[in-house]
């Protein structure tokens, strides 16, 4: 039996479609994550598969329930964490916890326990009678996963687990979502648009655009499908030089952007003397060449022809922050 499995998914909002036709299945004790730019619709397809949503047309089930047949046992069975789903800031850890142990009427002895072990396993314990406001972003962070796991969910879903946090506090905290996965089996259906998120979490990958999936698969073999490594070239000339090297029968892909151009060539090692020297033929200055291996980022644009704007993405994390901190 699937832990999830979706289909043919659609969600509206008036005659725009932010979720468009989505099928796919996740394993138990899976990872799978849903990777794409803001308003790929990843947020709507959380709500929907939690049940918080109900979708245009489609069907999906979580723990073999039915979303719409069987909200109870679905919404019972699975732990969220969204991105918008705020802590109590006056009351502390502990009491955050406790409050969300009643509300699943789990009984006073059991729910110390469980408190006690959650907020064990990301590291809150001593810091359990601090009061919210006081905890770092990180902090809340681990917070709302513990609590998301009181009731023992079988699925956890994280919608951004870790936007806006600073990098260090990001693999801090990927290490916690690992854990939970490989020692407590807890299948996770994450969304990210931070492509190493993807790549070091998930088991699978769909990379989903304007509301539909455009590849899922491991990270590798969705890297490999591009085929070969990929040469990124910077020069003052870009358009000149572009022109020099296109026609060169060994490139599978070509791409200009801002102030670079990518490549795609096997074996690109082998070709690089034979493009530093049609640019000097041409008296084209070639101010940095690199050679790497496909990121998601690549497999993204060769899908898309656009980029994850990693900068546009960030400066909207920090405007969400702030209309978070304003509200308090
Ligand atoms: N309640 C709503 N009413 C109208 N449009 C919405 C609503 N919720 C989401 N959308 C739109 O649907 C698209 C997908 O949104 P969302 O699922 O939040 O994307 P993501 O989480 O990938 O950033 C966006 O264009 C967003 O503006
Ligand atoms: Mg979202």
């Amino acid at each position: 039996m699937y832990a999830i499995k979706v289909e043919n998914l659609v969600r509206k909002f008036a005659d725009f479609t932010a979720v468009d036709d989505l099928s796919f299945s996740i394993k138990k004790g899976e990872v799978f994550g849903l990777l794409g730019p803001n308003g790929a619709g990843k947020t709507t397809t959380m709500s929907m598969l939690s049940t918080m949503l109900p979708p245009s047309s489609g069907k999906a089930s979580v723990n073999g329930f039915d979303i719409l047949k069987d909200q109870d046992n679905v919404r019972k069975s699975i732990g969220i964490v969204f991105q918008d789903q705020s802590l109590d800031e006056e009351l502390t850890a502990y009491e955050n916890m406790d409050f969300h142990g009643r509300l699943y009427r789990i009984p006073k002895r059991a729910r110390q326990k469980k408190i006690t072990e959650l907020l064990k396993l990301v590291e809150l314990f001593d810091k359990k009678d601090n009061l919210v406001k006081t905890y770092s972003g990180g902090m809340r962070r681990r917070l709302e996963i513990a609590r998301g796991l009181m009731h023992e969910p079988q699925v956890l879903f994280l919608d951004e687990p870790t936007l806006g946090l600073d990098p260090q506090t990001r693999n801090h905290l990927w290490d916690y979502i690992d854990r939970l996965n490989k020692e407590k089996g807890i299948t996770i259906i994450l969304t990210t648009h931070y492509m190493e998120e993807a790549d070091k979490l998930c088991h699978r990958i769909a990379i989903i655009d304007k509301g539909r999936i455009i590849a899922m698969d491991t990270s590798e073999n969705l890297k490999n499908d591009i085929g070969g490594d990929v040469i990124t070239l910077v020069s003052p000339e870009r358009d000149a030089l572009y022109s020099a090297i296109k026609s060169m029968p060994e490139i599978k892909s070509i791409e200009l952007h801002d102030s670079s151009i990518t490549i795609g060539i096997q074996n690109a090692e082998k070709h690089v003397a034979n493009i530093v020297n049609i640019a000097s033929a041409n008296d084209i200055e070639i101010k940095s060449l690199s050679i790497h291996k496909p990121t998601l980022e690549d497999v993204f644009l060769h899908f898309t022809g656009r980029t994850i704007r990693e900068e546009e993405a960030s400066s909207k994390d920090q405007m969400r922050m702030m209309r978070k901190a304003g509200r308090r």
